[in-house]
């Protein structure tokens, strides 16, 4: 696949099929991972690969609690505008994300990122772009989760057996499974909006009126 097809439609595909992931896929997937850089090529990561209904189920009441929590709490105020404005755009994620919280269980794989002695945070997140993108190649869909590790962690230490002495800490929980939507380009505010030249404030001299990879006609749609 070309590269920046992978860049621009590798979108949070949160509905998927329960269809397994070959094993040979999840190898790729995470041997793309590892190959990401990390501070200091510390490498301070760990990944668990979630496919056992049990296990599934129990995340899963947690992922269920965590995104409660988080509508009722950072996104209420959001949620209530978008409702009252009718912002389709923000519904509709919403709607995807209330999809994936109902059926985390159907997805066939969770991943589950660990990282430790990473005082930025930053370090796990090109292995999971890693990841994502190789599924992107593979035809998998992937959505990059974070809410379970944050409101519900000691849960998920305890569901995952991973040891609470040791520094871990859990990052990023990425579903992976074959595509119930289409691909296609995330549509985004414009490069010159957000970019400033040399200061703060400064414009660029350059605009980006339409994404710079277009998508053929009709793709995602065969
Ligand atoms: C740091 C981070 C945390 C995220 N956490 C969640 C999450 O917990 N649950 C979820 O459904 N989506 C989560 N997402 C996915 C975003 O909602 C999604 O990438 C965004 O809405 C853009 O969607 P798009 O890529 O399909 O355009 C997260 C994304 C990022 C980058």
């Amino acid at each position: 696949m070309d590269l920046n097809e992978a860049l621009y439609t590798t979108r949070a595909m949160r509905r998927v099929k329960p269809d397994p992931i070959p094993e040979e896929a999840v190898k790729a997937m995470l041997d793309a991972a590892v190959r990401a850089p990390s501070g200091g090529n510390n490498q301070n990561w760990r990944f668990v690969t979630v496919t056992d209904p049990a296990l599934k189920a129990a995340l899963g009441d947690l992922y269920r609690d965590a995104w409660k929590i988080l509508q009722n709490t950072v996104y209420k105020k959001a949620y209530e505008r978008a409702e009252a404005v009718g912002d389709t755009q923000t519904m509709r994620i919403r709607s995807s994300s209330e999809w994936l919280a109902e059926n985390f269980e159907v997805v066939p794989l969770w991943v589950f990122f660990f990282s430790r002695n990473d005082p930025t945070g930053a370090s796990i997140f090109p292995g999971v772009w890693n990841m994502m993108l190789s599924a992107r190649g593979l035809g998998i869909g992937t959505c990059l989760t974070t809410i379970a590790g944050f409101f519900k962690s000691d849960e998920v230490f305890e569901v995952l057996g991973v040891p609470t002495d040791k520094g871990w800490v859990n990052n990023a929980a990425i579903s992976a499974g074959y595509p119930l939507g289409r691909w296609g380009t995330a549509k985004r505010r414009p490069a010159n909006e957000v970019v400033f030249s040399e200061r703060w404030g400064n414009r660029p001299d350059w605009t980006v009126d339409e994404p710079l990879w277009l998508e053929p006609e009709n793709y995602g749609r065969s």
